[in-house]
């Protein structure tokens, strides 16, 4: 069901669109008109969500591990020839850490979360970028997180990753 129109006419991209917050904001954008494409490694979560909205006219589901170059690319492209431009890139997916203690931290899990967190936001960005400059339009966005302004509430893998990607929280650029 349209909500309103606000994003008449746009079209999306949302990394971790699969579930929690990326879902969300998936239901919602197609809400207010926007054509969405989820990025996401749930395939079978991202595959439904999109027959429940409607299927490929208004929302389409890429398999993209946001850590893998070419799997950022594709979904990239796929919004572009799906749906003839990209107007928003919401750098969503992320992932928590295991520890809360640095002593308990594994060198794994902090390479891992800042893989996922800061250098998928990166490609993200980096993607985007390439199709949204010679457009003159569009705007790139990182789910950040109050974590990126404060420290000592979670653990230290997390807590940096969301430093890197949100500055100011919800860190946004517009090409
Ligand atoms: N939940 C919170 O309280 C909260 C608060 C602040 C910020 N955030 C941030 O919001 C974002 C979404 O979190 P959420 O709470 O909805 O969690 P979630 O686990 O429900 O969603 C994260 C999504 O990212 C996907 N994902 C994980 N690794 C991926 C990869 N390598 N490639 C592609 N997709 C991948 C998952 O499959 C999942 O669909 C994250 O960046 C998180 O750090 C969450």
């Amino acid at each position: 069901m349209r909500l309103f129109d606000r994003l008449e006419g746009k079209v999306a991209l949302i990394t971790g669109g699969a579930s929690g917050i990326g879902e969300s904001t998936a239901r919602l954008f197609v809400q207010h008109g926007a054509k969405v494409v989820i990025a996401d490694i749930q395939d079978d979560l991202g595959s439904s969500i999109c027959e429940q909205l409607g299927g490929h006219g208004i929302i389409s589901y890429a398999h993209c591990d946001v850590t893998c170059d070419s799997d950022v690319r594709n979904a990239v492209d796929l919004a572009v020839s799906k749906y003839g431009k990209l107007d928003i890139m919401l750098n969503n997916a992320g992932v928590g850490n295991l520890a809360t203690d640095i002593v308990d931290t594994s060198n794994e899990d902090f390479k891992k979360v800042m893989d996922i967190n800061v250098f998928g936001g990166f490609l993200g960005a980096k993607h985007a970028s390439r199709v949204m400059i010679p457009a003159k339009n569009g705007c790139i966005l990182f789910t950040a997180s109050s974590l990126s302004v404060w420290a000592g509430f979670a653990g230290h893998s997390y807590v940096a990753s969301k430093h890197a990607c949100g500055g100011g929280i919800g860190q946004e650029f517009v090409c």
